[in-house]
């Protein structure tokens, strides 16, 4: 949501900002902008509705000069997409450039208050009311910019991640957060200033991660100073960066989502990599080890996510249930964090998380932290705001998702979860050990399982054009294929803008047969379970309703897959993997899809990777 890049030193810094820019667009990109310095200290700001590559287009012709600079990629909150309202925001007397990541949720009294003091606005950004009251503050109280900042933002209510620049100051940034990410990049005599590390890393591995209500003083020549909006001064804890370039590159691949589809067959491998013993009869998750007795203790667990992230954790009930025996509750970090839930001491929060930054799932976790319950994060996003709230947890290390749908990190999340039920119900007594076993084996057989899937891919793509005219879609599956139909589902909606609904296979009967008819392709994920037969029936009964069916049916089928128009094989697995091979081929079907609708996959429309606004 918003990607904010900062850069101070010997360098140009527009190139470091742009390049920068292009690596946080999959935070937001309906607009951008650059503010910097020129050598003779004027503030020089360019900004442009649209794509990161139209702010170059515009600003080609421009001075272009300075060793320091901000940059913003947005994802509009407040105020429609245009370039009034992209960022930097000027004040006033165009002294100060701001960019901001967040929702100032006082703006408007704090704008009227301004407004009366004779304050004029060009945008409707909450954005612009910080930076005019952060000049405000500083000529009323005729201080510094840093203290105007504290000031300032003493004064606000809600999230952010700014980024402040002063005309004829060209030797330093300031920069502040609350609740929105910010990272710090120490290289040789520079300083780098990032939403996430993708930004920073080929120029250093050596990070500061603010905390909230930080504010870090950048200045050129200077060691990094980093003190609270309360002005109190904090020891910056550098850490060093475990993130590898060629992971942020496309390579071959036409886009993101179809590298991190096809990078399964390694990232399930990653996921268990010194977790599993070579004997395949022991699982160390760290997290869990560490904090067993508050687990074991644990008369329920919640499991607390947002979009993808949810359905993870639907899998996660189903596996913890059958196998642990412990009560589980699935909620949406955004119902969860304001329906005033019942959260006990005893109770165990589990908040999952690709990005580790989203506001709604923080939220939530800090509802469950102020009554008592034990936080436990699983996140990909190392070091992000989620891992390091909860403390305790387990990294799904599956390396950066960039691509705005979220493919691998599922299938990760996924396994960390069935690890976790594995492990609770050996440590609980409530399983098998050859069936504990058995799964273990099953989890190392993976890849080369994900492997045949891929290898249908020119076959998904080849079918799947036939389905751009469809303005709706339904998945249907039972038990674990329950999340997987809602998976499929949402990946459809998010990319290719078809209306899909994923629903439980029995319910079918109960509504969404109303909607079959010759138009309505529906997605039956009929793979060998106990309830084969029936959906087996569900797919009879769409037939004689002239829907069209794309069946996900396990090798060796024999039914549905005579019945069905189109189906998709998967290899044989236990059932608590299935979801992780069913899910791979309908995020190749919503792939093929929007990709033969023309749609732009890697950034869909109103969507951002990272939603750290409510
Ligand atoms: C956004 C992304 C989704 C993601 C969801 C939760 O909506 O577009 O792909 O599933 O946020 O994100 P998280 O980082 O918390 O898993």
């Amino acid at each position: 949501m918003c990607g904010i890049v900062g850069y101070i030193g010997t360098k140009d810094a527009y190139p470091i900002l742009i390049k920068g820019l292009h690596r946080l667009e999959y935070r937001g990109y309906d607009s951008a902008g650059v503010a910097m310095i020129d050598d003779k200290g004027g503030l020089n700001v360019y900004k442009s509705k649209g794509k990161v590559s139209d702010l170059e287009a515009y600003a080609r012709d421009k001075d272009l000069s300075g060793k320091i600079g901000i940059a913003h990629t947005r994802w509009a909150t407040h105020g429609e997409p245009n370039d009034c309202n992209a960022h930097p925001h000027y004040s006033q007397s165009e002294n100060l450039a701001l960019i901001h990541n967040g929702i100032i949720e006082n703006y408007a009294i704090i704008k009227e208050s301004l407004i009366s003091k004779g304050y004029t606005f060009r945008s409707t950004t909450d954005t612009e009311v910080l930076v005019q009251l952060i000049e405000f503050v500083k000529n009323e109280n005729n201080c510094d910019l840093c203290t105007a900042v504290q000031l300032a933002l003493s004064q606000v209510v809600g999230a952010y991640a700014i980024a402040v620049i002063e005309k004829g100051h060209p030797e330093t940034i300031i920069a502040a957060r609350k609740s929105s990410p910010l990272v710090v990049g120490i290289g040789n005599d520079e300083y780098f200033l990032a939403s996430d590390a993708t930004p920073i890393i080929e120029y250093t591995n050596k990070v500061v991660y603010l905390a909230d209500e930080e504010i870090a003083i950048l200045t050129k020549g200077k060691a990094i100073k980093v003190l609270t909006i309360a002005n109190v001064e904090k020891t910056p804890k550098i850490q060093e960066l475990e993130l590898n370039l060629s992971e942020l590159e496309k390579g071959d691949y036409e886009h993101y989502m179809l590298k991190e589809i096809f990078e399964q067959t390694r990232t399930v491998m990653e996921a268990t990599s010194g977790r599993i013993n070579v004997d395949m009869d022991n699982i160390a998750l760290c997290g869990f080890i560490d904090n067993k007795e508050r687990f074991l203790k644990a008369s329920r667990i919640i499991i607390t996510a947002c979009g993808t992230s949810w359905h993870a954790a639907l899998i996660g009930k189903y596996a913890i249930e059958e196998f642990a025996k412990i009560p589980v509750e699935v909620e949406y970090s955004s119902e969860f964090r304001y329906r005033k839930p019942v959260i006990n001491a005893s109770d165990v929060v589990i908040a999952i998380s690709q990005s580790g930054e989203t506001a709604d799932t923080l939220a939530a976790l800090e509802l469950a932290k102020e009554n008592g319950a034990f936080l436990f994060g699983i996140c990909n996003v190392v070091g992000s705001s989620i891992a390091r709230m909860t403390g305790a947890g387990c990294y799904t290390h599956v390396g950066p998702e960039i691509g705005v749908a979220s493919t691998k990190a599922f299938t990760a999340q996924v396994q960390i979860l069935i690890m976790l039920a594995l492990s609770l119900a050996k440590e609980k007594n409530t399983i098998d050990n050859g069936f504990y076993r058995h799964v273990l084996e099953e989890m190392f057989t993976l890849p080369k399982k994900i492997e045949s899937i891929l290898a249908q891919n020119d076959k998904i793509k080849d079918f799947s054009r036939i389905f751009t005219y469809a303005s709706n879609f339904i998945y249907l599956g039972r038990g674990y294929n329950f999340p997987v139909a809602l998976e499929g589902a949402l990946k459809l909606k998010e990319i290719s803008y078809i209306h899909a609904e994923g629903y439980p296979a029995a319910e079918m009967k109960h509504g969404p047969i109303a909607l079959i008819n010759a138009e309505m392709p529906v997605v039956v994920i009929a793979t060998n379970s106990p309830t084969y037969e029936k959906v087996v029936s569900n797919i009879q009964e769409i037939k004689s309703r002239k829907g069209k069916v794309i069946a996900i049916v396990t090798e060796g089928d024999e039914v549905a897959s005579k019945i069905a128009d189109y189906s998709i094989v998967i290899p044989d697995t236990v059932e608590c993997l299935v979801p992780i091979l069913a899910t791979i081929p309908l995020q190749l079907l919503s792939y093929h899809i929007a990709v033969a609708k023309g749609c732009d996959v890697d950034q869909p429309r109103n969507l951002a990777k990272s939603v750290t606004v409510e």
